[in-house]
Parts: C-alpha cells; sequence; structure tokens
C-alpha cells in the first residue's frame, strides 16, 4: 500500500468522503454526511477531517470537529465517524488514520477526543479500545434509533461513548507499544471476576448467565465481559440472538458503568472477545 493521510483540501474531497462512507457502512447514501458539510467544518471552522489514498485511489477518512463542552468548562475534538472502504478492512488502516487525527489534534492544541461505537463490533473495540487506548465508561442506549445500513439493520443503535486522553502516558503507551498486555488468565489470576457465560448453541454464539445488577458494588477491581467476536455473523444467523447479545450486554455494560468501571481494554479471542473494566480508573 503506498499510503498517503491529509487533511480534506476542496469540495470534491467531501465527495470522496460521501463516496467512501457508503463503501464503508453499506449505505445508500442516505446517511451519509454531505460533502459541502465536511468542506464547511474542515475549510471554514476548524476540526480535523483526513482523507486516506493508496496512490490515487480514496482508501479510508476519519471526520471531526472541535466542541465545547459545557459542563466540564473545556474543549475536545468530537470525531463523528472513521471508515475503510471494505477491502482495506482489518489491514491496520483505521489505526494508522486515527493516530494521524491524534497528531493533527494535538499540533491544535487539543487533548481530548470523543466518538461512539457499537461495543458488541469487536473490530471496532479493537482498534478504540485496544490499540488506541480510548476508553469508555458511557453507555447510550438505542443512540442513533433504528438505522437501515446493512451494519446496523434490525438491532437497536447501543453505543459506547468514548474518551481518548491524547497527551496521556496511558494513550503514549498504546502508541509506542509499551504498555503491559493483559490476558484473561492474567485478568483472572489477579482476582478479576467474569460477568457472564457464553455457549453455542446451533453453532451460534449465545449470551447467558450475567452477574445481577445488585452484585456490581461488591466486585473486584477487575471484570471481564464475553461478547462474541463477530456480532455480524451471529445477526445474520439468528437475527433474536443478536438482540438477546444487545440486551444482555446492555445491562451489563451499564450496571458496571453505574458501578464506578471503565472499559480499558478489549482482549480479541475467537470466538469470544473479552472487554476488560477496572474500577475508579484514571488517565495519567
Ligand atoms: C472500524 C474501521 C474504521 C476500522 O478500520 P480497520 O482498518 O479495519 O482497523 P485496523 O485494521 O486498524 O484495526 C482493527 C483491529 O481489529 C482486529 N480485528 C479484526 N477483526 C476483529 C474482530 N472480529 N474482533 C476483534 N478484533 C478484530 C484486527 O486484527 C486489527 O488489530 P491488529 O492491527 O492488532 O491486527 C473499519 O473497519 C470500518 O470502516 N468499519 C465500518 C465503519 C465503522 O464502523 N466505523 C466506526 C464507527 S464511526
Amino acid at each position: 500500500m503506498n499510503l498517503t493521510i491529509r487533511p480534506l483540501k476542496s469540495a470534491e474531497d467531501g465527495r470522496l468522503i460521501e463516496q467512501i462512507g457508503m463503501a464503508a457502512w453499506g449505505s445508500d447514501g442516505l446517511d451519509a454526511i454531505p460533502g459541502h458539510l465536511s468542506q464547511t467544518i474542515a475549510k471554514e471552522n476548524g476540526g480535523v477531517i483526513l482523507l486516506a489514498f493508496d496512490d490515487e485511489r480514496p482508501i479510508g477518512f476519519c471526520w471531526g470537529f472541535w466542541a465545547y463542552v459545557e459542563d466540564k468548562k473545556r474543549w475536545k475534538c468530537a470525531s463523528h465517524m472513521a471508515g475503510v472502504i471494505p477491502e482495506y478492512k482489518g489491514k491496520g488502516l483505521g489505526g494508522k488514520i486515527k493516530w494521524a487525527q491524534r497528531e493533527h489534534a494535538l499540533e491544535k492544541g487539543f487533548d481530548w477526543m470523543t466518538w461512539t461505537y457499537d461495543p458488541l463490533e469487536t473490530m471496532n473495540g479493537s482498534l478504540n479500545i485496544r490499540k488506541l487506548g480510548a476508553v469508555s465508561d458511557t453507555y447510550h442506549k438505542n443512540l442513533y434509533g433504528m438505522l437501515d445500513d446493512e451494519l446496523n439493520r434490525g438491532i437497536e443503535t447501543d453505543r459506547f461513548g468514548v474518551d481518548w486522553w491524547l497527551a496521556s502516558n496511558w494513550v503514549q503507551g498504546h502508541a509506542d507499544n509499551s504498555r503491559p498486555i493483559p490476558t484473561v488468565e492474567s485478568v483472572l489470576a489477579d482476582g478479576g471476576l467474569l460477568l457472564n457465560q457464553s455457549s453455542q448453541i446451533n453453532n451460534v454464539l449465545t449470551p447467558k448467565d450475567g452477574l445481577p445488577a445488585a452484585d456490581f458494588a461488591s466486585a473486584p477491581r477487575q471484570l471481564l465481559l464475553q461478547v462474541p467476536r463477530s456480532f455480524q455473523a451471529v445477526k445474520k444467523a439468528d437475527l433474536d440472538i443478536g438482540i438477546a447479545w444487545r440486551m444482555h450486554t446492555r445491562e451489563l455494560f451499564t450496571a458496571a458503568f453505574k458501578n464506578g468501571y471503565t472499559v480499558i481494554d478489549l482482549i480479541p479471542g475467537d470466538p469470544i472477545c473479552h472487554y476488560l473494566f477496572e474500577k475508579n480508573w484514571n488517565p495519567t
């Protein structure tokens, strides 16, 4: 890949973002970001909108703007979307685009970036939480209502709100790969608790046995939560089991966040990935 990542420069770049977005989400264009909006934000009002090219071919983008958060009295970069076209997914491109976005935001004096993603999309979890070092302690139920693109169809759009503390040692440790890498075994050996179980029923991974909400108050410092590696495959095989995963994990994420836990890692596995929570976590 002959990769270039650069800021949006023209109206034509805005149209490229519409097209990459449609390809990345498998949508018909109704949910795409209009090109004129990208241009207004990037050219006239600040923000970090970057495009990625393989030679001349547009293959990915990220899209963020500056925002003032009233209750925290603080500015941030609100990163609304990042996407790569299907044939480039899972090859490290999303990570490179986000690291470039971090550099641009830091250069402009911002140390905080936020966005949302579906916690059941574990590729996004791997990228956002494990590779980039973003964390989440915020759960939005059905944030965008029902959407009709391929990835979202049929399931309520629950999302993690994530925080990326751009200048923290935590994120720098992810940037230079110097942080300790937890495993399920190491967390359990240190006294961590597994919050749920799952099992294959007719070859479809199905959730069961979640920790009751009342027990979170006395739970240990670290918790693990099982999620399927391929939520889309589960949905395709049996939509009702997809919906069961949504409801099961909604309950557990909500209870954990309410009790002071933060999601700080995603431990990949097949067919099960594990989210790692820590109580009273703060960025350093
Ligand atoms: C989300 C998205 C931007 C990620 O970009 P990408 O280039 O595919 O991501 P990367 O390859 O940099 O990182 C993905 C990581 O997840 C891992 N991964 C792949 N499939 C996985 C899975 N099912 N479960 C867990 N991890 C997985 C990859 O191995 C990779 O980690 P590695 O680099 O350590 O090997 C891209 O997949 C996309 O456009 N998705 C559709 C749009 C979307 O959902 N955007 C995000 C919300 S706005």
